[in-house]
């Protein structure tokens, strides 16, 4: 298809990128959003919005490299040292006290480094108790990375050596989780903005996903989840996102970025 002639503006590549990816660039900052595109654009030798769409429907490769490129898959295994210590020694025993089996979600997982990270936290200091861990993403891509549970060095600043050692196996080309991890996790292709979500969650992880999103998008995003938790569920966000109007939501702080709902 070409859409050489026809696109000129930024809102005329959003409202025809929308139906090909499912990615609705409304709810993300124009400004940040924009400017990864005509980066990406520039980068490979585009000026203008229709030719450029044309080349990503004709060049799969193309598409998947964009589509990584706008959404911003960053991760690592415990990363937010400090906050994971903080989960294991306060939220989770918390969280026990009132119910098992847990029921966890990392929304916007990425390459399943965040809800393997909860499933290894449950296994090592709560052997006993039962759980279930769900990472959901958008992108297709990091998903099917997170179902292969291969990962590289880089992955791994942020994870004690005797987890790395415990949990993984060494091959050629990097580390692969075993399947005593992978069995405790399950994997879903969900868009956090358009998607129902389940209900009865004792604990979901959004952390480095909202960064993007207008504070319409952001309002909600929080006002599904703060729905999805039971009574006494515990949202985690991201360092750099607080949560303003959590009191209208029914969310209360409980320690630095874990809201509690009421
Ligand atoms: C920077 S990663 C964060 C990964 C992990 N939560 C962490 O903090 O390390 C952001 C992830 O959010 C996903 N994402 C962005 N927009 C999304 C949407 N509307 N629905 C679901 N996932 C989305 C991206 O595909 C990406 O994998």
């Amino acid at each position: 298809m070409s859409y050489a002639s026809v696109l000129n503006t930024y809102e005329d590549f959003v409202k025809a990128f929308h139906p090909k990816s499912g990615l609705d660039l409304k709810f993300y900052k124009q400004n940040q959003m924009q400017r990864r595109i005509l980066s990406f654009m520039n980068s490979h030798g585009h000026s203008s919005y229709g030719p450029f769409l044309t080349a990503l429907s004709a060049d799969p490769t193309l598409y998947d490299a964009f589509f990584k490129h706008l959404t911003i898959n960053v991760s690592q295994f415990f990363r937010d040292a400090a906050q994971w210590k903080t989960l294991r020694e306060t939220i989770l025993p918390l969280l026990l006290q009132n119910k098992t089996p847990l029921k966890l979600w990392s929304a916007g997982c990425s390459g399943g480094q965040e809800p393997y990270s909860l499933a290894m936290t449950m296994m090592d200091y709560f052997s006993t108790a039962k759980f279930t861990v769900l990472g959901s993403d958008i992108d297709v891509n990091v998903l099917k990375q997170a179902k292969d549970g291969l990962y590289k060095q880089n992955d791994f600043a942020s994870t004690p050596p005797e987890v790395l050692q415990k949990y993984f196996t060494l091959i050629d080309n990097g580390y692969q989780i075993k399947d005593s991890v992978k069995r405790q996790v399950s994997f879903q292709h969900q868009n956090l903005l358009t998607d129902r979500f389940q209900s009865g969650y004792d604990f979901i992880a959004c952390r480095n996903v909202v960064i993007y999103f207008t504070d319409e998008a952001k309002e909600i995003l929080y006002k599904k989840f703060t729905d999805s938790l039971r009574p006494g569920g515990i949202l985690f966000t991201g360092s750099t996102e607080h949560l303003f109007g959590m009191n209208q939501l029914g969310l209360k702080s409980i320690s630095s970025f874990f809201y509690q709902k009421q």
